[in-house]
């Protein structure tokens, strides 16, 4: 009897024992590498949603409109800056980490926007500008003040050379084209930027900024921001003996390369030190373990070369960092099978690629497309069903267009730099030089003002002029709607554990000039996913299975329309 007692007393242990390890496992399952599952939406706040009819989007607007997001499956969003700033580059050029830009909101409304995201069980992700700050910043006031105040050394700055000291300590250009050292009058001296030169660069050789910029990231964690996206960490570090840059055939940069102007940013982008801070940087942010946090960090470059910003010499990173070749990649059967493939080799479990098409910086998708709504659908399909994080631009789920804004009208930086050049040359690139283009308001609905704005307020930037036609209201009520597409996709990647954390295989024997097709595997299931990316009707030569959705909502089982995708579970 005794022993009977005992031992029912062990086994009642055995099961708590087994329950709360499997409860932690659960919990530890959820917590653990959530971002590698998760769908992004980019919001750009000034574009968003405008509550105060000021005709600029504010954080209430985030709020308001969170239910959109949830509703179309959105697990994660990232917010463009909204920190205070002279918006010069809207944001990007912050004077004060620790405060919100008043035309976004408080503090106390952006920690409310931080509960509201968590309350729907989504993630907040925040933009983090360490490369630079504004010129307005006070940190650049002190440094520039002279040359041996306390913060001298926060900044790049050299002697000119020649005999007055006039000429730019070298031949550096910036990433947007301008020459990258600007004279400082007070100081006598040049300062580097990597960007537009109201944008000076932090000296990360120094590690008291490199430390007050952690502290800054601290600020946040603590908030209970998600993670960071991570503004050109590609220029973070720079040659500090300046060797100059070498010539390149290349004129303007591509998703490639560095290069601008005939001349290849050897020295001032994509040095060995960015991977080692990178895994610094984690250090701090695997200080706050529950929930984990992320980072994804924006850096051009060969996927062979920026793989490491992730895992480097033995060390972890960033978790992921922006593979912006796929923005500019034809659109091709064949293409994108090399594409995937090199994905798949340069970012192999566990590391994962992103998917991106668009961002507040490039030209709309759907204008790079052609206007084409069954190719944009078609890239969705593959957007999310590929392995990888798939970011979705604001208004990229219903085809906002580039909306054209001549230069000399331009808000953007870019664009005011640029004036001076030839519209006639301006039109001719599908890539945009006035950044505004892609960044005009949201369309909610067919109202005045596409429903961003109350009526009797004036958009900051124009509104698409199509927007009766193409707005978020009407493709919903529409099941044939790139917005419905997109919508159905979300929600079956997100029910289906192969499509959001399966192995991803080519599926070689369907893929051909005009089809690219790939399976997702996951504990004994196959998907396929055949995408025609050609206009061809093409006679259905795959396996048997059910067709869980095509992009073609009068799909016909033994033919493949022209752009049209598919996924199939497999028998
Ligand atoms: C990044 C941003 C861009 C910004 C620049 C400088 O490329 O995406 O919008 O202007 O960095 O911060």
């Amino acid at each position: 009897m005794k022993h009977a007692h005992h031992f029912s007393f062990l086994l009642l242990f055995v099961f708590l024992f087994i329950n709360i390890s499997l409860g932690f496992a659960q919990e530890d399952e959820k917590n653990d590498d959530w971002w590698k599952s998760t769908t992004v939406y980019q919001i750009y706040p000034r574009s968003w949603y405008d509550t105060n009819e000021d005709g600029i989007g504010d954080l209430e607007g985030v709020i308001e409109k969170l239910d959109y997001l949830q509703e179309m499956g959105y697990e994660t969003i990232w917010i463009s800056p909204f920190t205070e700033s002279p918006q010069r580059d809207f944001g990007y050029d912050v004077s004060n980490y620790y405060k919100i830009s008043p035309q976004y909101g408080t503090m106390e409304l952006f920690e409310r926007l931080l509960d509201e995201v968590h309350s729907r069980k989504m993630k907040l992700v925040f933009d983090l500008v360490m490369n630079h700050t504004s010129n307005e910043h006070e940190w650049f006031k002190e440094s520039s003040s002279s040359r041996d105040n306390p913060k001298a050394d926060w900044y790049i700055w050299r002697d000119g050379r020649g005999k007055h000291g006039t000429k730019r300590p070298n031949n550096w250009r910036a990433m947007s084209g301008n020459r990258a050292w600007t004279y400082h009058p007070e100081r006598k001296q040049f300062y580097y930027t990597g960007f537009l030169p109201f944008q000076p660069d932090l000296n990360y050789h120094q590690p008291d900024v490199k430390n007050a910029m952690f502290d800054v990231a601290r600020f946040w964690l603590d908030k209970g921001v998600d993670g960071f996206r991570l503004d050109i960490i590609s220029a973070i570090y720079e040659d500090s003996t300046l060797r100059r840059n070498p010539m390149s055939i290349h004129m303007v940069p591509s998703d490639k390369s560095l290069t601008i102007f005939f001349q290849h940013l050897k020295h001032n982008f994509l040095q060995e030190e960015s991977f080692e801070f990178s895994t610094e940087l984690r250090n701090v942010i695997d200080e706050y373990d529950h929930p984990k946090r992320v980072l994804i960090g924006e850096s051009h470059g060969r996927e062979d070369l920026i793989h490491r910003f992730c895992y480097d010499k033995g060390k972890n990173g960033l978790n992921a960092v922006f593979l912006f070749n796929a923005v500019s990649m034809p659109f091709k059967a064949k293409k994108y099978r090399k594409m995937t493939e090199n994905f798949e080799r340069y970012f192999a479990e566990p590391l994962v690629p992103t998917l991106v098409f668009a961002n507040h910086d490039r030209t709309r998708t759907i204008t790079r497309l052609g206007g084409n709504v069954n190719k944009a659908k078609l890239l969705a399909m593959f957007q999310f069903t590929s392995r990888g994080i798939p970011f979705t631009y604001f208004g990229e789920e219903i085809g906002i267009p580039r909306v054209r804004i001549p230069l000399k009208e331009g808000k953007d930086a870019i664009a005011i730099q640029n004036r001076k050049t030839p519209q006639f040359l301006v039109n001719m690139s599908i890539e945009t030089l006035n950044r505004d283009e892609c960044r005009t308001p949201m369309l909610w609905n067919s109202s005045a003002n596409a429903g961003f704005s109350a009526a009797n307020a004036q958009p900051w930037l124009p509104v698409a002029e199509n927007f009766k036609e193409i707005n978020v209201e009407k493709q919903m009520n529409d099941k044939n709607s790139q917005l419905n597409l997109f919508k159905n996709v979300i929600h079956l990647r997100s029910q289906t554990p192969a499509l959001h954390k399966g192995k991803l295989e080519i599926a070689d024997e369907y893929c051909s000039k005009k089809v690219f097709a790939y399976y997702r595997i996951f504990e004994g299931k196959k998907y396929l996913v055949v995408l025609n990316m050609s206009k061809s009707v093409l006679k259905n030569s795959f396996p048997k299975g059910q067709i869980l959705l095509s992009t073609n909502n009068n799909y016909k089982a033994d033919f493949l329309q022209g752009y049209e995708g598919r996924i199939i579970l497999c028998e």
